[in-house]
């Protein structure tokens, strides 16, 4: 039996029992085969690009005898599917432009799934602003630590995304609604950042026309995560 690092094991828990999912990213193989080996899914189609990954993901597959519960096809993003094969993707562990990517490139596919279970790297917020303006409604979400880092999990569904305004988009959803335990601690982390990125702008003797327009939504949107951080 593998054992999942709770970065992972967070991404098994938003995975609707009995469906069949598609692991894009899939890497090692490690999720499908803790799916499967734990008897909560049925079938997994594990995707991979790249060459590497994409033999030793067959290998793990191979030496623990799943390949009738676990199908490992090299392409990219959803293009290894055809519309319905699947009711739930898993894309994680990638960059939240990536995922955009990912999501546009095969609508037929897209939007013949279900459930979305997302976990960017990079740029969460930019993948949130992009779902909710896309007819996708973030259903669930979640912080997790590891290691130090605290990894964001967004769980995303085809429908109108209708909680809070751009801030609390763009900061999750869920996590503002449900006082996630490790929001203020996340948020503090992006704050800091964002003020940190804004004394390296307002340092620009004359900032050009685009670049002042970029310092005064960094402004506005710092102020915004400053009020929610002094609800929480
Ligand atoms: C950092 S690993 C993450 C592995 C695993 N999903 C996780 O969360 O631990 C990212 C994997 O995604 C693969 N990848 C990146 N872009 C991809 C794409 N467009 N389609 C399929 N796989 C992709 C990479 O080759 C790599 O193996």
């Amino acid at each position: 039996m593998v054992d999942l690092s709770p970065r992972l094991e967070q991404l098994s828990v938003f995975v609707p029992r009995g469906s069949i999912v598609a692991d894009i990213g899939t890497d090692h193989a490690f999720l499908p085969i803790y799916l499967v080996q734990r008897g909560l899914v049925s079938r997994v189609i594990a995707g991979e690009i790249n060459d590497g990954p994409y033999r030793l993901a067959c290998q793990r597959v191979r030496e623990r005898g799943l390949n009738a519960q676990i199908e490992v096809r090299k392409g990219d993003g959803l293009q290894i599917l055809t519309p319905n094969e699947v009711d739930t993707a898993i894309i994680a562990g990638m960059g939240g432009r990536n995922i955009i990517d990912i999501l546009c490139a095969y609508p037929g596919a897209t939007d013949s799934i279900c459930r979305f279970i997302l976990q960017p790297m990079s740029e969460a917020d930019v993948l949130r602003l992009w779902l909710s303006r896309h007819y996708f409604r973030i259903v669930d979400e979640a912080l997790v630590r590891e290691k130090g880092h605290i990894y964001e999990v967004i769980v995303a569904e085809h429908g109108l995304e209708t909680s809070g305004g751009e801030a609390v988009v763009t900061l999750g959803p869920k996590l503002v609604a449900n006082r996630h335990p490790l929001l203020s601690e996340h948020l503090d982390v992006l704050i800091r950042r964002r003020r940190s990125i804004l004394a390296q702008m307002e340092k620009l003797a004359n900032p050009t026309a685009p670049n002042y327009k970029r310092l005064r939504r960094l402004k506005t949107h710092l102020k915004q995560l400053e009020e929610i951080r002094k609800c929480l």
